[in-house]
This record gives C-alpha cells, sequence and structure tokens, in this order.
C-alpha cells in the first residue's frame, strides 16, 4: 500500500496537471454518488420519468428521464446535473429508455450547455464550432461521445435536440475527474497571428476559450491554457486533426504589445488558497524566435474586490539555447495566499507560447489519490449494456465502497465509545448523564426522570432548580443524584429557533421570538426589487445556499431617511445576499425565515444588519450589508503584529491597540445580544466580519462551517458542533445559555491574540477536546486550559481564564467584560 502511495505520489509529481486520456472516471449518476436532489429537469412527463431517472443503465422508476410533451425542434428542454464541485468533464455516456423492453424513446442527439458558479451558462461546441452530438439509436446502447474541448465546469445540462416533434427520454453517466486547481478564469491579451515571410504561418489564438472579450481581450473563461492539451516540441504541429498551425498554442509576438516587454494575465479561483506553485508549459523553438519567458512577477489578491498587495514573487528562469523542447516551467509562489493572481510573464525573444497552465495550491490532493485507475469507456464504444472496462471499473469501485464502508462503521463504534466516556466517568460520580450521540440528534442529552419521593421543588425558581428547567440549572449546587436528573428539554426542543446560515445545523436559543409558523407580517425588513441586485462576486458556499457581493441598485432611495448605508459617493451601493438554494429542504427554508426575522429585530452597531430581503418569490434572500475585510479569522491571520520589520517590508499588520479595539467591539455587540437574552451559540473569529475601517460585526452566515469545517466536530455525519468554543455544559448538557456564550468570547479573545494563527487546543483531537470537557466538569484539576498568547497582557489573560470558570455563576457578564476591556484600551 505504501509502495503505490509512494509511486502514485511520485507519477503526480511528475505529471502534475490533468490529463484528459486518463481523466475519464464515472461521476457518479449511475452508482449514486450524485444525488437525486443535484438531478433536476426544466421539466418532466411524469412523477416516474423524473429527472432522478435519469441515470445510465438503471431502470428505476419508468426507465429514465423524460420532459414533459413531445419535444419540438425550437424545444429547449434539458437535463441537470449539479456535481457539487468543479470539474473537468471529458466524456458523455447517453442511453434511451428501454423499461425491460417496453421503452422506445431516446434522443438522437443533444447539445450541452455548462456553468461553473450557477449563474452563467455556456453552451458547449466541439473545436469546429458544432454544438450538436450525436446521441442514440435505440433505447438500449450507451454512446459514449468525447468532449473536445473538455469542460471545466460544477453544473452540466444536456439539452436533447430533435428535427421533428417526437418523444425523448434520456439517461446518463458523465465522465472526468475534479478540477483542484480552483481556477474558474483567466484573463490575457488575445494570441496573435504569426506570418510570413519571417515566419511560418501559425494562429496562435485562444481558439476555445469560454469567457468575454469586453474588457480586456479575453476574460472570464477558460480555453486552451486549460484543456489538458501540452503543445509539442515544435508549434506548427498539432494534436487535434483538422485545426491549423499553431493551434495548440496561445501566442504572443514581443513588439505587437507596445513597449512593455512582457505579457500580463489575470487568474480567478474559486476562493482563497495557498499557493505553493504555478506550472507554465512554454515553448522554447528558439531557432524560430520563441523561447519561454526571462522572468515573471506574480501580486496576489486576498479577495475580487480588493487591492493587489504590495509584495509580488518573481521568478528568473534559466534560458536555454541549446534544448529546443517545449517544457513545464515551475515558479514557487512561497505559499502566498490569494483568491486572484496577476502575472507579468516577460519575453526573452521575440515570441513567446504557452499551451497550459496550472496551479497547485495546498490541501489539493494528488488526482492519482482520489481515483483509482478503472478504465473508463472511450468514445467508440457503443455498448449493449456490458462494457468489460466499466464492469472492471464497478467491481473496484464496489470493494472499495465495501472498505470505506468497514472503516465507517469502524470509526462510527470508536466514536460513539469516545463520546460515552465522558459521562461513564461522570457516572462512576453519581451523575447520569446520557449521550446520544449515536442518534440523530447530536449531542448529550439529559433524560427525563421521574421525581423522586421526598423532592420536593427547590422554590428558588429556575436557576437554582437542580435541572429543573432549561434556564440555568446551577448544576454546581446540586447533590449528585438530582443534579442531571433533569426534565430539561434538550437544547433543540422547545424554545429553540434553528437557523442554519448557509450550511444549515446551526442553532440559537431565542426564546422570546419562539413561533411555530412564520408569515411576511412577523418579518419587518422591506422586500426589495430582486431584479435590483446586480452579482459582483461569490462571497461564501453552503449546503444550503450562497452569499454573493452584489450591487445593489437604487438601495439607498428604498430605505429613505435614516438609511445605515455609508456614504458610496454616487458608487454603487455593496451588500452581501445571502440566497437559499432553490433545492433546500422545507427545515431549511423555514430556518432562513427564522433567521430573517431575529436578524430584522437586531439594531446595534457592532451586529451584522439586515437591510432588506427578498422572499415574494424564490431564490430566498436576505441583503446585508457589505464588510468589506472578510471574516476575522482570515484578515488576522493574515497579518503579522506590527513592528518595524512589517513596516519596512510593508508586510500587513495589525498593532495591540487594533486587537483591542477589536476585542471591545465583540463584547460590545455581545453585552446587546445578553441584553435581549440571545443566545449567539457560535461565537468565534469565523463569525465576526470586518469592514474598512476596522469595525466588526458578529454575524453568522454559516458558510464558514465549509471554509472551516475542521472547527466543528460532526458526529454520524449530520449535527456539526464547534466544540473547541463551546462550554462544557454546552458540550454535556447541551446547555445554552448567556454565560456558554462568555465562554466563547474568552476563546474568541485568544484566537485574536494569538492573530488566528492556531486552532485552540491545535494538539488535541477531537475526542480529546471532548475529554477535557469531561475533566472541565469533574474539576479536579486535571482540565487542560488554553495557554497565555504570548501577546496578551496577564491581566487579559487573567479575563479569559474567568470566561473558563467552571460554575456559570463565577464567569463575568458581558456588561462586566466591556467595561474591563474598554479599561485595557485607555490604559
Ligand atoms: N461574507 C458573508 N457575509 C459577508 C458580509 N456581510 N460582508 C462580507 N463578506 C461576507
Amino acid at each position: 500500500m505504501l509502495l503505490f502511495l509512494l509511486l502514485t505520489l511520485q507519477t503526480s509529481a511528475a505529471v502534475g496537471q490533468i490529463d484528459p486520456g486518463h481523466c475519464r472516471f464515472p461521476l457518479g449518476l449511475e452508482d449514486g454518488r450524485v444525488k437525486d436532489e443535484d438531478i433536476s429537469a426544466s421539466s418532466k412527463w411524469y412523477q416516474t420519468t423524473g429527472p432522478q431517472f435519469a441515470r445510465l443503465n438503471r431502470e428505476d422508476g419508468d426507465g429514465a428521464w423524460c420532459p414533459e410533451g413531445q419535444l419540438e425542434r425550437s424545444d429547449s428542454q434539458y437535463l441537470q446535473v449539479d456535481l457539487k464541485v468543479l470539474t473537468f468533464l471529458t466524456l458523455v455516456g447517453t442511453q434511451g429508455r428501454y423499461a425491460r423492453g417496453l421503452g422506445k424513446e431516446f434522443a438522437r442527439a443533444y447539445r450541452l450547455s455548462y456553468s461553473r458558479d450557477g449563474e452563467t451558462w455556456k453552451p458547449w461546441k466541439n473545436r469546429q464550432g458544432n454544438a450538436v452530438i450525436e446521441g442514440n439509436k435505440n433505447t438500449y446502447a450507451i454512446v459514449y461521445k468525447e468532449l473536445h474541448p473538455s469542460i471545466i465546469a460544477r453544473y452540466v445540462r444536456l439539452i436533447p435536440v430533435t428535427e421533428h416533434s417526437s418523444t425523448v427520454c434520456m439517461r446518463v453517466e458523465l465522465y472526468g475527474c475534479p478540477w483542484h486547481d480552483g481556477l474558474i478564469s483567466y484573463s490575457a491579451p488575445e494570441g496573435q497571428l504569426m506570418m510570413p515571410p519571417a515566419y511560418p504561418p501559425a494562429s496562435l489564438n485562444d481558439s476555445i476559450y469560454d469567457g468575454t472579450h469586453e474588457r480586456r481581450p479575453l476574460f472570464g473563461g477558460l480555453g486552451q491554457l486549460t484543456d489538458g492539451v501540452v503543445g509539442q516540441d515544435d508549434f506548427l504541429l498539432t494534436h487535434e486533426k483538422q485545426v491549423w498551425s499553431g493551434y495548440d498554442y496561445l501566442g504572443w509576438r514581443n513588439d505587437s504589445l507596445g513597449t512593455q516587454g512582457y505579457v500580463e494575465m489575470e487568474f480567478v479561483f474559486d476562493r482563497q488558497r495557498n499557493f505553493t506553485s504555478m506550472k507554465v508549459h512554454s515553448n522554447n523553438l528558439f531557432t524560430r524566435g520563441v523561447k519561454i519567458f526571462s522572468s515573471v512577477s506574480c501580486w496576489f489578491k486576498p479577495r475580487l474586490i480588493a487591492n493587489w498587495e504590495l509584495e509580488a514573487v518573481t521568478f528568473r528562469t534559466v534560458l536555454d539555447d541549446r534544448n529546443p523542447s517545449a517544457r513545464y516551467v515551475t515558479v514557487p509562489l512561497y505559499q502566498r495566499t490569494a483568491k486572484a493572481l496577476r502575472c507579468r510573464f516577460y519575453f526573452a525573444d521575440v515570441w513567446m507560447m504557452f499551451s497550459e497552465v496550472s496551479f497547485q495550491s495546498g490541501g489539493n490532493l494528488p488526482l492519482s489519490l482520489l481515483y483509482f485507475p478503472a478504465a473508463a469507456p472511450s468514445a467508440n464504444d457503443t455498448t449493449e449494456g456490458t462494457n468489460t472496462p466499466i464492469l472492471i471499473g464497478c467491481l473496484v469501485t464496489i470493494i472499495l465502497l465495501l472498505v470505506v464502508i468497514i472503516f465507517l462503521i469502524l470509526w462510527c463504534q470508536c466514536v460513539c465509545k469516545v463520546l460515552e466516556k465522558a459521562p461513564r466517568q461522570i457516572l462512576d460520580e453519581e451523575v447520569t448523564i446520557r449521550l446520544s450521540s449515536c442518534s440523530d440528534t447530536i449531542i448529550m442529552q439529559t433524560p427525563p426522570v421521574p421525581p423522586r419521593a421526598g423532592h420536593a421543588p427547590t422554590g428558588r425558581g429556575p436557576r437554582a432548580a437542580c435541572g429543573g428547567g432549561y434556564a440555568e440549572p446551577d448544576v454546581t449546587q446540586c447533590t449528585p443524584h438530582q443534579s442531571f436528573h433533569s426534565n430539561a428539554p434538550h437544547y433543540a426542543e422547545t424554545d429553540i429557533i434553528r437557523l442554519q446560515g448557509v450550511t444549515g445545523s446551526n442553532m440559537y436559543a431565542v426564546p422570546a421570538l419562539t413561533v411555530d409558523s412564520l408569515t411576511r407580517k412577523d418579518i419587518s425588513a422591506a422586500e426589495f426589487p430582486r431584479q435590483q441586485l446586480i452579482f459582483r462576486e461569490k462571497l461564501g458556499e453552503g449546503q444550503f445556499g450562497e452569499v454573493h457581493l452584489c450591487e445593489a441598485e437604487g438601495l439607498p432611495e428604498f430605505l429613505g431617511e435614516g438609511s445605515p448605508l455609508p456614504d458610496r459617493d454616487g458608487r454603487p451601493v455593496l451588500v452581501a445576499v445571502k440566497q437559499l438554494r432553490a433545492d433546500a429542504t422545507l427545515q431549511a427554508r423555514n430556518d432562513f425565515l427564522k433567521e430573517i426575522k431575529i436578524m430584522s429585530r437586531l439594531d446595534d452597531p457592532n451586529i451584522i444588519r439586515l437591510l432588506c430581503v427578498c422572499v415574494s418569490s424564490d431564490p430566498l434572500c436576505m441583503v446585508t450589508e457589505y464588510m468589506e475585510n472578510g471574516d476575522l479569522n482570515m484578515f488576522l491571520s493574515q497579518r503579522e503584529i506590527e513592528s518595524t520589520l512589517t513596516h519596512a517590508n510593508s508586510i500587513p499588520s495589525v498593532s495591540l491597540s487594533d486587537l483591542l479595539h477589536m476585542a471591545v467591539q465583540i463584547s460590545s455587540g455581545m453585552k446587546y445580544l445578553a441584553s435581549l437574552n440571545f443566545v449567539h451559540r457560535d461565537l468565534a473569529t469565523r463569525n465576526c466580519l470586518v469592514d474598512r475601517r476596522l469595525t466588526i460585526k458578529i454575524a453568522d452566515f454559516g458558510m464558514s462551517r465549509n471554509l472551516y469545517s475542521s472547527d466543528y466536530y460532526r458526529i454520524q455525519g449530520r449535527a456539526v458542533l464547534p466544540i473547541r468554543w463551546m462550554a462544557w455544559e454546552s458540550i454535556l448538557l447541551g446547555k445554552f445559555t448567556t454565560a456558554s456564550d462568555v465562554w466563547a468570547f474568552g476563546v474568541t479573545l485568544w484566537e485574536i491574540f494569538t492573530l488566528c494563527k492556531e486552532q485552540p487546543y491545535s494538539l488535541l483531537s477531537d475526542e480529546q477536546v471532548i475529554e477535557n470537557t469531561g475533566e472541565f466538569f469533574r474539576n479536579q484539576g486535571r482540565q487542560i486550559f488554553l495557554y497565555s498568547p504570548p501577546l496578551c497582557p496577564p491581566s487579559l489573560f487573567d479575563l479569559m481564564m474567568r470566561c473558563w470558570s467552571r460554575n456559570i455563576t463565577d464567569r463575568p457578564a458581558f456588561d462586566g467584560i466591556h467595561q474591563s476591556l474598554r479599561r485595557h484600551v485607555r490604559e
């Protein structure tokens, strides 16, 4: 096994980028890895011919997807597949409706369109410009079609095409592999023509570029530089037949670009990445005036709407006048973090020609480790349902799936044991807590126990009652038998509203606002015309939706006097728009509306402000202020503490007084929430946003769960808990109160003073963190605390430690925390 891993690592290091010849793995329609909810369609004929039945080689329902009615020549009905991640697609397999011999329908031809973001759809065309792909000839045989050029997309639509009015039905599989580069577009000057007499004729343009030619000659798309086709040593020769000389290369002539002597390209990625290197496949036919670039300088941008960072990475190549081979030039990028890169490639000769550019960034697994080399079908195959390579692939898949299932079962058993350990230890102390860790509703629950004879209610109200109510039972004052024998409801019950943020399962206690059903009148935010929201950039994504940066046309006028929007001097108003996915569950939809309701009642300078909503039609949207500096975790982790060194080298920095000011603002926002009895439940730097003036606002857009998934503990693949920020009683008893928010505030302070360079308790596994919680409960001096960050004044660490007091009543209130932090700022 080790040998296998080593070998695959070596080959992947040698190959390094996608090889379309090997990137032909079934993407999961047939075997169900693509879920039903990720297959949709413009229409279906019956329930039993819905999009979920469009799976190749399967006979469920009535045997295929069939769009409604007779398909006409001008119709554009589609089947849509969401692959969930950016994918490099090389092959499509289609089949008709066989239905165990009863079906008659199939698609003789089809078109494809695709999208990387779900918003902008691009039609696929082959290298000759034809969009129509030949489909099936009968109901049962699979027809495979190679995609030349390949597609890089997350969403794919198959659009059956017909000459005459007819009924069509389809079953489909897509083939390819994940697009780990994450590159979603590049822009560059358009490539040029090489002309006789000085040179042989060659056209060095980007003929398959799928962006536009508007703002720059090439803008917003991908093309030949990412098609996986590596150019030959002689750029006049091509891999493709029936194309012109120079086809595989994008090339520029030095003197045609003014006197600048370089070609500037910009690369935009799906998310912020930590770049290790960039590989540029470059021609070096020096006998014809072509050489690799002499040097390259790259600048980085953490977000799309941000300035380029001043510090560039510059790399000089070793020019080679002896070997005319085309080659990959690897440019080290030193782990710089960015969402976009701008690179200037300097000419070393008259011509510069690239055929591929690829990026290596942190956390990308080499393909070979993710996919086993199951033989994938060839486009010339037309099978009658039996295909040896596919069978072998399926067998290997099944074996691997079995191994994964066995592993998961073992893992689950192990997790259950760990979770049961803490309460069992508590049992030793004659206290009963039951963990429901392996049930659907995660976490730990206090079982209802009938009152014991002779135990009258304490009469001290819910605060002092031993497990007598949800609100803060003071366990420390209970006798062991009483203490956790509680009728306290689980925190996901009764007066708790579940807010899912974008990704789901975020839970808050909001007693005052609990309602069973929510109507429009409960939402005090105004309905904004959604067509006036203009999409600019995706800010984040989660299971239930996405957050986008948008321009909001006419929003100041819409909000009228007293609008909280900053003055934009006539520039467009930017807002963050959180949008629920159209196919979100009913639960997610209700949670989204409840979150709107709560947010519409919050009004504080340190709480993110809901500006308006679009809830009269789908998709539901909430529009909030846009915070230019993103979340506090990202913001701080990219900075160093201010010093002469950071000044001299223009390294982004923050001062100690900036950090204190941030802490004051968060405590102020929390003081406000506490005054409303609002329990946040997920306070952490990832849930605080920073604007351009370093104002901090508390939010929870939930997508942090995607970006920061390691901060959450997932039990049985369902619920997620930010255990490293949670008070012991929240983990063991499911009790979330303002006092548990104070605990989380202490951890947030700790994050701030470590500049978010480390996860809390980074040396402990999730299971060990839960075990440590048991130690907090037992309070025998064996619990592990977070250490004092080097930057942190002792009095501030003392405040943190008080936030982590075992007894709820020993923890400071937000009022006091706020006052004491303000004193620190003044000192
Ligand atoms: N990400 C999520 N919400 C945001 C907001 N309001 N501003 C900036 N980035 C965000």
